[in-house]
Order: structure tokens, then C-alpha cells, then sequence
């Protein structure tokens, strides 16, 4: 848990300004360097731009992922979501990356829904709520285009059974100042909210335990998510006879709005993958920019594309190419680019990104069986 003075970030919260270096030193995990990448590279054929941009920066045993990976022993990967409301383009980042290492390391994905979580953390949330999200939510998960036989989404709730032995083993090492110290649980924490990080570690043994020997788990997620691998997980792996399970973290898509992540609180500044076109088109040409107060000031001085939440789409999402993008900072710098054109030409792209992401969430509803797991 992070709560520096002009940053927070923690499971539940992310605010503010975050300086991904400090928390890296913070967090006790390791850089991305040039040389990981190039072993990595080894194997990929090509780096995505996730990790070309450093949009995925930090990491824990991946080099040991590679060197069991390289001996002939496969990883399974894990993930998850906390079906709290629809999708949005933040949280999409996570899910398009573990598609690629699945896609090249032939890897099983584990994909969690923690509908427990989110009832359990959410006041206004009911139970069937969440549990309906798990549903949207997965459509989107298929959506990112994982591979059928290979993928098991599943949710707390209805794969309880499974999942619940397991987490009683967890939680038999984990002791409620542990669960203190590393969330900042308070006395009137609900008591299903001190369990719950014990379910969350289940899925990197998972694999393990369904095939009855030790197979290593690579968890690619945003960084916020941390503390349970930290905390609980590689803490109690060793106790139990498993591997402790590597990591890969990733930086927060900025909202459309003044500083800060996407945050589905604030949706004038989130984009969900439900939006129409249409609607994500408005919320893209009203964003926060950094230009200048008037186009002729914007023409003197140039834009401010390193503080701009527009400049971030492109640098995440919608300019693959580097010569496309290096383009788009370039005009902002130099003037010659103003910010109107630049959100409609944003706004292009993402029409044509939720268009296409949209059919194939359509199409995912009659695959849904394919994909869920339950008891
Ligand atoms: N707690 C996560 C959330 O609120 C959901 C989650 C469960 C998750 N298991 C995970 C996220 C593994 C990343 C990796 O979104």
C-alpha cells in the first residue's frame, strides 16, 4: 500500500499524480530492463508496446518464469477483474497484454471475477449485481480475443467450491495484523473483506492443484493489485509446497479528465466499451488537454503532450506504430497540431476500436459456455 503525500494507491484506490519510480522502490520490485526485454524478445519474435513503451515497467521472477519456460516447464498465466460496474478502456490494458503471452507462450490464462470483492467492498452493490457484472465483464474478457480450452474465467461465487478449500489453506498462515499492516484493514472492516485477499491468492495455485504438480504462474495486472502477491501470496506459496508465483505490472491508463487513472466513479472522463460510438466521440472532444488558453498561443508555444490525457490514448492504445506517434508529439510540440483536431482524430479511432470491440462482445455471448468455469 502507497499513500504518499500527492499519490495513493492501493486495491481500492488510486489518486493523484503517481510516481512510478517510488513505488517501485516502495513495493520492492524489480525494473523492466533492456536486457529482460531481450530475452523476452527470444521468444516473442516481437516486443508489443506494452513493453516497448514501458507501459508494463515493473516485474517479480519473470526472468525465473523464463528459465523454468526454458527447461520445458510451462507457466499457466492468472488475472482478474472486480466486476464493480461495465468495462472500461483502462481496464482493457491488462487483459489485451495477456492475450499476447498467451498467444506466444502458449500459456493457460486463469482469469478470476471477484464479485465477493466487490459486494463485499461496495455498499450500494448487491450480490446479484456483481455477479451479473462477472457476466458483462467476461464478455469483454472474451472479447480481447483469448483462446477457447485454454481460458477459465470463472467467479468467486460460483466456483466457490473449488476455490474455497484452498483459500482455507491460505488463510490458516495469515493473521488479521498481517492483513492490517498490508491493506490497511481497520477495526470495522467487514470481516468477509479480511478473508477475501486469501480467495484472491487461491488462483496462483490453482493450476497446481487441478493438475496435482507444481506449475509456475505469471500474473500480468496493474500495479495496485500488488500487495496481495507481496503480502499474501509469495508469502504463503513456500508454506504451502508451491512456487511463489512472478509478476508483471502495469501503469494506470489516465481518465479523460485532469490527472488520475480511468475510474468508472467518473464517467465523463471513462470510456466503457458499452459506450455508443457516438457517446465516446463527446467524451473524447470534451477531455482535458495539454494546450494552451488560445490557438495562438498554442501556435508560439506548442502543446504540452507529456501532461496531455489525449497524448496518453495514442501512447497507450491508438498509435501502434512509432512513427505515427512520434508524429502526433512532434505537431503538438511544435504547434502545428492544435488540440481540437487532435481529439477528432483520436476520436476516429477509438469509434473504430469500441465499433469492432463491440461486435466481438456480441459474438462472445454464444461462447460464453466455452470460456466459464463454475462447480
Ligand atoms: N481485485 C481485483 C480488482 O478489484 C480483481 C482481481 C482478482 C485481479 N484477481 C486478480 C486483478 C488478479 C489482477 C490480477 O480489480
Amino acid at each position: 500500500m502507497s499513500s504518499e503525500p500527492g499519490f495513493t494507491v492501493t486495491p481500492w484506490e488510486v489518486r493523484g499524480e503517481v510516481d512510478y519510480e517510488k513505488l517501485l522502490r516502495e513495493f520492492g520490485t524489480d525494473p523492466i530492463t533492456d536486457e529482460l526485454l531481450e530475452r523476452i524478445r527470444k521468444h516473442t519474435g516481437e516486443l508489443h508496446l506494452f513493453l516497448r513503451r514501458r507501459i508494463f515497467f515493473s516485474h517479480r521472477d519473470v526472468d525465473w518464469i523464463l528459465n523454468r519456460y526454458e527447461a520445458g516447464e510451462p507457466f499457466a498465466l492468472y488475472t482478474g477483474r472486480g466486476p464493480s460496474g461495465h468495462t472500461h478502456l483502462g481496464h482493457l490494458v491488462p487483459w489485451i497484454f495477456t492475450r499476447y503471452l498467451q498467444q506466444k507462450f502458449g500459456a493457460e490464462l486463469y482469469f478470476q471475477m471477484t464479485d465477493d470483492e466487490k459486494f463485499l467492498h461496495d455498499e450500494r452493490l448487491t450480490l446479484p449485481e456483481t455477479m451479473g457484472y462477472s457476466y458483462e465483464n467476461a464478455l469483454d474478457v472474451i472479447a480481447c480475443g483469448f483462446e477457447p480450452g485454454k481460458t477459465f474465467i470463472f467467479s468467486d461465487i460460483e466456483y466457490g467450491k473449488t476455490l474455497y478449500r484452498i483459500a482455507v489453506e491460505i488463510s490458516k498462515h495469515i493473521t488479521l495484523s498481517t492483513v492490517k499492516a498490508v491493506f490497511g484493514f481497520e477495526n470495522d472492516t467487514n470481516v468477509g473483506m479480511i478473508f477475501f485477499p486469501c480467495l484472491q491468492a487461491v488462483p496462483c495455485f490453482l493450476p497446481s492443484v487441478l493438475k496435482g504438480r507444481n506449475i509456475p504462474c505469471l500474473i500480468p495486472a496493474a500495479i495496485d493489485q500488488d500487495p496481495y502477491w507481496r503480502g499474501i501470496a509469495r508469502f504463503v506459496a513456500p508454506k504451502l509446497g508451491f512456487y511463489k508465483p512472478a509478476q508483471i505490472h502495469s501503469k494506470f491508463l489516465p481518465g479523460l479528465g485532469r490527472g488520475g487513472k480511468m475510474s468508472a466513479s467518473e464517467a465523463e472522463t471513462a470510456i466503457f466499451t458499452v459506450d455508443p460510438p457516438d457517446v465516446a466521440e463527446k467524451k473524447v472532444m470534451s477531455a482535458y488537454t495539454g494546450g494552451r488558453a488560445t490557438a495562438e498561443e498554442q501556435r508560439k508555444l506548442g502543446g504540452q503532450p507529456d501532461i496531455c490525457p489525449v497524448y496518453h490514448y495514442y501512447y497507450y492504445l491508438f498509435a501502434e506504430d512509432e512513427k505515427d506517434l512520434t508524429q502526433v508529439y512532434q505537431d503538438c510540440r511544435a504547434g502545428a497540431l492544435l488540440c481540437g483536431d487532435c481529439k477528432a482524430n483520436l476520436a476516429v479511432r477509438v469509434k473504430r476500436f469500441l465499433t469492432e470491440h463491440q461486435r466481438r462482445r456480441l459474438d462472445a455471448k454464444k461462447n460464453l459456455d466455452k470460456f466459464m468455469v463454475r462447480d
